[in-house]
């Protein structure tokens, strides 16, 4: 006889609330998904809608690389589907060093790289094994699910609010309030949300507030500040916009650093789950076994796949190349469209596309009277207002933890082509132009 147990379900409502810890409890999700979950209704309508919310690339528009795809098939095909080392596979481990040392002029040992199923293993690795409760944890807002991780792991959280001035990126002098106390710095470039790179120079004085305060620590035998660099969108950086690691400007930073990073983003591959990061090796050791008991390394074909293409990538070749052509021609298309709106006098700007595959959007529109009367109070209804009457869907920076009603929001490319981009623009300003002056 068949149980059903959904019946079992029903019955006990009451242990929805009291079957987890109240810490669980508390743990909340994305709060971009009420917003896809918006835009999924209207488009159930049949309604059309440019879909700029997405932190992820439409497969159709955006492959993950051949190579990659024939090289999983291989390692399946070979039986490569048995337990991988709980560190990653000595392909991708050393594929990685090699990485580094080809690009950015950096050579880790390999006890320094250990695997993840994407980038969020490691960043929870991190703070699993440097935070203790109620450690102080500085990062900037916006950013991306940071105070998720705070959360789970009881750290004490400080968020600091960035200025479009400094590319919401963290300033030293910012930072500086909390040095004395802190047990780690977050830092994110390219940045999800604003799609902005630290400059050097603002690296170059947060590295040096760090060096500084471990120089102190170390002579009274107190834990280190620690720095976590999320730095997967690293290969994504457009014009001038160069990306620098703390340790390429300060070596000393390698002892007080952990890098995270994943194909997800620079080959298009968020649903392949390979990540890792690099950190001094003590701090690898510890992690290794946090991450063992999970299980949250990537799968095993994965993983051999990804190493052996990291180290041949002339069998990709210039994927690399084409995907930041295509990801910048929309970035810029749409930085230029909002720049000639403004020059127009329309209420809206936005900064300049350096990289990831964001641009930051102001939209003006709070107070303001529109010619036939309609008044928009405040974010939210501006942002019902773009995607009820314009089919265009995007997240406020709120939903990264940035004050509301500031009028910024996250415009994302990774679903769009640039006819979408064109279409966008044109309806951007007839949305826009009863408002003007
Ligand atoms: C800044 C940042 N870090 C980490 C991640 C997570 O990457 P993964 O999908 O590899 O876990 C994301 C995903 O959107 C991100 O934007």
């Amino acid at each position: 006889m068949t149980i059903d147990l959904r019946q079992q379900f029903d019955s006990a409502p009451e242990l929805a609330d009291l079957a987890c810890s109240p810490h669980v409890n508390g743990l909340k999700g994305s709060s971009i998904l009420a917003i896809a979950g918006e835009v999924n209704d209207l488009k159930s309508q049949g309604r059309q809608v440019h879909n700029l919310t997405i932190g992820d690339f439409d497969a159709q528009v955006f492959p993950v690389p051949g190579a990659l795809v024939d090289g999983i098939k291989e390692q399946l095909d070979a039986g490569m589907t048995n337990y991988p080392p709980a560190v990653g596979v000595p392909e991708l481990r050393q594929a990685v060093v090699d990485l580094y040392e080809r690009e950015l002029d950096l050579v880790y040992p390999v006890d320094s790289v250990i695997a993840g199923s994407g980038a969020r293993p490691p960043i929870y690795g991190a703070f699993a094994s440097i935070i203790s409760e109620g450690d102080p944890v500085v990062y900037p807002v916006p950013s991306w699910n940071v105070n998720h991780y705070v959360y789970l792991n009881k750290a004490q959280g400080h968020p600091i609010v960035t200025r479009p001035e400094d590319g919401f990126m963290l300033t030293a002098a910012q930072i500086e309030p909390y040095v004395r106390t802190a047990r780690m710095v977050v830092i994110n470039s390219p940045q999800n949300p604003s799609g902005t790179v630290i400059e050097r120079e603002q690296l170059t004085e947060i590295c040096d507030l760090i060096l500084d305060e471990n120089k102190r620590r170390a002579g009274l035998g107190e834990r280190p500040l620690m720095m976590l660099y999320d730095a997967v969108y690293w290969r994504l950086t457009y014009g001038a916009h160069a990306f620098v690691t703390p340790m390429n400007i300060r070596p000393e930073m390698a002892n007080y650093t952990v890098m995270v990073d994943a194909i997800s983003k620079w080959w298009c591959a968020t649903g392949l789950r390979v990540g890792w990061c690099v950190a001094p090796p003590w701090v690898t050791a510890r992690m290794k076994p946090l991450i063992g008991h999970m299980g949250a390394w990537p799968s095993k074909p994965d993983q051999i796949a990804t190493g052996n293409l990291l180290a041949d990538e002339s069998k990709a070749a210039d994927y690399l190349g084409h995907l930041k052509r295509q990801v910048r021609a929309r970035l810029e298309l749409l930085q230029h469209g909002i720049e000639d709106m403004e020059r127009d006098g329309l209420p809206i700007s936005c900064l300049d596309a350096q990289g990831a595959i964001y641009l930051s959007m102001k939209i003006d529109l709070i107070g303001r009277t529109g010619s036939d009367g309609l008044v928009l109070n405040d974010e939210e209804a501006v942002r019902s207002y773009l995607l009820h009457e314009g089919g265009i869907a995007v997240v406020p920076f709120a939903a990264f933890g940035y004050p509301e009603d500031s009028g910024w929001f996250r415009v994302s490319v990774g679903t769009t082509s640039m006819d979408d981009v064109h279409a966008v623009l044109g309806k951007l300003r007839s949305l826009l132009t009863p408002f003007k002056g």
